[in-house]
């Protein structure tokens, strides 16, 4: 799960998916990173952790990391939250196989739309139910697919 300071939309992502994943039982291994380095070591918003916790969702002690190409040889999947990080992911691939990995998350639920998870940091509140509810339904989605694929 990738976004721009790796402290709002994309810890939400992976804290979301990874409780999708533990009650599904599936051997599946998520993390999340920035594209940014600004944030790199820090324990994610409050405003995000508050709203993952809503939810029964510990997203506390996480910590923000810098995307690298390493992640391109340990993942399968790389979910990006808007098309800057699209870009900027595009920018360190490394051959047509890393390119393939990088999706945009809303096109689970919005197919072809290419439409970002809009980014909370300088919003309110409300921003933030926003954000949950839209990853909420795309992890959905991605569990459903992974379940066919195991
Ligand atoms: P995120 O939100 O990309 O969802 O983690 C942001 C966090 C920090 C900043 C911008 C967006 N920032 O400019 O520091």
């Amino acid at each position: 799960m990738v976004c721009l300071g790796n402290i709002c939309r994309s810890p939400m992502a992976q804290g979301i998916l990874d409780s999708k994943i533990k009650e599904q039982g599936l051997n599946v291994s998520v993390d999340s990173v920035g594209t940014a380095s600004y944030h790199i070591d820090q324990n994610p918003d409050p405003r995000a952790t508050a709203k993952a916790e809503e939810h029964d969702i510990d997203i506390s002690l996480y910590r923000g990391r810098q995307i690298s190409t390493a992640d391109f040889d340990e993942f399968d999947y790389i979910y990006v939250m808007d098309n800057y990080n699209y870009q900027d992911v595009l920018n360190i691939t490394r051959d047509e196989e890393d390119k393939k990995k990088v999706k945009m998350i809303l096109n689970k639920i919005f197919p072809d739309q290419d439409m970002s998870v809009p980014d909370p940091y300088y919003g309110g509140e409300e921003g933030f139910e926003n954000v949950y509810q839209l990853l909420d339904k795309a992890c959905d989605k991605i569990i459903e697919e992974l379940t066919y694929e195991i």
